[in-house]
């Protein structure tokens, strides 16, 4: 496993894929990005298990950890081409190589008084930043979606009312460099939130 660019372990980006930015930012956050190139290597369960586990572990408001992750593989064809059905097209065209597919959700209410969690979706995103960097600290990648048709996630997937859809994520290993999608790729552009606010 490469680990070009990098001190971390594990951690596969390309120097050119490094985002630029202050120094001292983690290699491992530097690392991050979304391809639109999966390979068909199969993301195995206790890395699934594992990234899921980081995901868990993201501060929430009153601890609700209101996430919840529904997830497809490759191996129950039947629920993947259920997920995979949800994306709108142009998702669909490269997001079918990804061995792994989710959808998160978060839950409305608050467990201990039935108030709504104004917060769900935020620390469902906060979850979904934890699933990213650990599957980047694994060599993978996961690449979130908004383009799904929602009312059909919600009919299809058996969503309850009590849960707000989020994002859908592809998961899995980098196709390979020679890829033309891959060697098409832009550069990055971070928006600088911190000059803004600060200057
Ligand atoms: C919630 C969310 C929704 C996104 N929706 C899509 C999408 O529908 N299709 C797509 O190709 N990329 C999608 N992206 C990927 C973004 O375009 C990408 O994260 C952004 O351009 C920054 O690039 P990077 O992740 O490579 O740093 C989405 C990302 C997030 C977090």
């Amino acid at each position: 496993m490469g680990s070009a660019g990098s001190a971390t372990p594990g951690v596969q980006t390309s120097p050119s894929k490094m985002a630029d930015t202050v120094p001292d930012v983690h290699p491992l956050i530097r690392s991050r990005w979304s391809p639109r190139s999966f390979s068909s290597r199969e993301v195995s369960a206790k890395d699934l298990r594992t990234i899921l586990e980081a995901a868990r572990w993201a501060a929430s408001s009153y601890n609700e950890q209101p996430w919840r992750f529904l997830v497809a593989t490759k191996s129950d064809p039947a629920a993947y081409q259920k997920l995979l059905n949800i994306l709108v097209e142009f998702n669909q065209q490269w997001a079918r190589t990804a061995p792994v597919l989710m959808l998160t959700v978060a839950k409305r209410t608050l467990t201990n008084n039935g108030a709504p969690n104004h917060h769900a979706l935020h620390d469902a995103g906060a979850a979904l930043a934890n699933l990213m960097l650990q599957a980047t600290a694994l060599g993978m990648y996961a690449h979130g979606m908004a383009g799904y048709d929602h009312e059909r996630a919600r009919e299809e997937l058996g969503i309850p009312d009590d849960y707000e859809v989020g994002a859908a994520v592809a998961i899995g290993y980098l196709d390979s460099p020679d890829n033309p999608v891959i060697s098409r790729l832009s550069p990055r552009h971070g928006r600088s939130g911190i000059r803004a606010s600060c200057e």
